[in-house]
């Protein structure tokens, strides 16, 4: 049941589109018992400093400590399962012909529920890259050394996510920005909406005259601006939208990938 009611306008205007474009953040996860960055008490930036532990300069001061943080955090993704919020995407996935899953999530969490496109603007938690040729490194020698190095050059092993003052991938960006300036449906979950440039994509689909709707029981600084602002948990609210679309019929989730 829906903390808050669907707006009837989105309904029809669900039920006819066909580009239809949604951003996530860490909120997406809290119910899967992920913590997120920015709130008061349990965020992770509440009780970890990002410029020791999400910077290029943290890496090259204390590369054991970051590499271990990481670890932890891949830790506990490990124990968290998806929840229904990321299921009822996986539903409209399925239901809309062109559908852009953007996240800035690095823990995998809607793959893991079943949806296919997904562009990480922020990399992912499960991949390493080597610090010197900047590629992707899937398997290294089992070694006691933290962090591990790079099978082919000898240099450290670094997490693939974007930390503070580095580019986000050129690819997955472009692609972003492509989704939100054609959506006729822009949606924005569990951010902060505090953090460029992925947050200047919902203002990217207003600017091109697509629907912009934020899913988040606190307000953001896109909150005033956007066409409807439904206040409350996307665990609740986006299956509850899903089944008033489209009905209880759609194909559950499942990590069918
Ligand atoms: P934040 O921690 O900044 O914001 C999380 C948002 O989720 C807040 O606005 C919460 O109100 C909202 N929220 C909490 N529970 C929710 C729920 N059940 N349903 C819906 N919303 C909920 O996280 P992000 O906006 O993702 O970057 O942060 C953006 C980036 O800043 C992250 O990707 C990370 C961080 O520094 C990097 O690490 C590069």
């Amino acid at each position: 049941m829906s903390p808050c009611p669907i707006p009837a306008p989105l309904v029809t205007r669900l039920r006819a589109a066909r580009r239809v474009a949604v951003l996530t953040g860490a909120g997406i996860s809290a119910e899967s018992g992920v913590p997120t960055f920015r709130e008061a008490q349990t965020g992770l930036w509440a009780r970890y400093n990002p410029e020791e532990l999400a910077t290029p300069d943290a890496f090259h001061r204390n590369p054991k400590l970051v590499w271990e943080w990481y670890a932890w955090r891949q830790e506990r993704v490990r124990q968290a399962e998806p929840n229904p919020g990321h299921v009822a995407l996986v539903k409209m996935e399925r239901r809309i012909a062109g559908f852009t899953l953007i996240t800035q999530n690095v823990d995998g969490l809607h793959r893991r529920a079943g949806s296919h496109q997904v562009l990480e603007l922020h990399g992912n938690l499960f991949r390493a890259k080597c610090l010197d040729e900047d590629r992707p490194v899937e398997n290294w020698p089992d070694s006691e050394e933290i962090p591990p190095r790079c099978p082919r050059c000898g240099a450290l092993l670094r997490p693939d996510v974007v930390w503070f003052g580095e580019m986000l991938p050129a690819g997955a960006l472009r692609a972003a920005e492509q989704a939100a300036a054609t959506a006729e449906v822009f949606f924005s979950i569990g951010t902060s909406a505090l953090v460029y440039p992925a947050a200047d994509l919902p203002f990217t689909a207003l600017r091109a005259g697509a629907m912009v709707v934020e899913i988040n029981p606190q307000p953001t600084p896109l909150s005033s601006q956007v066409s409807f602002s439904l206040n409350g948990p996307a665990g609740e609210i986006l299956p509850a939208l899903v089944e008033q679309v489209w009905g209880a019929s759609v194909p559950a989730g499942g990590t069918d990938t």
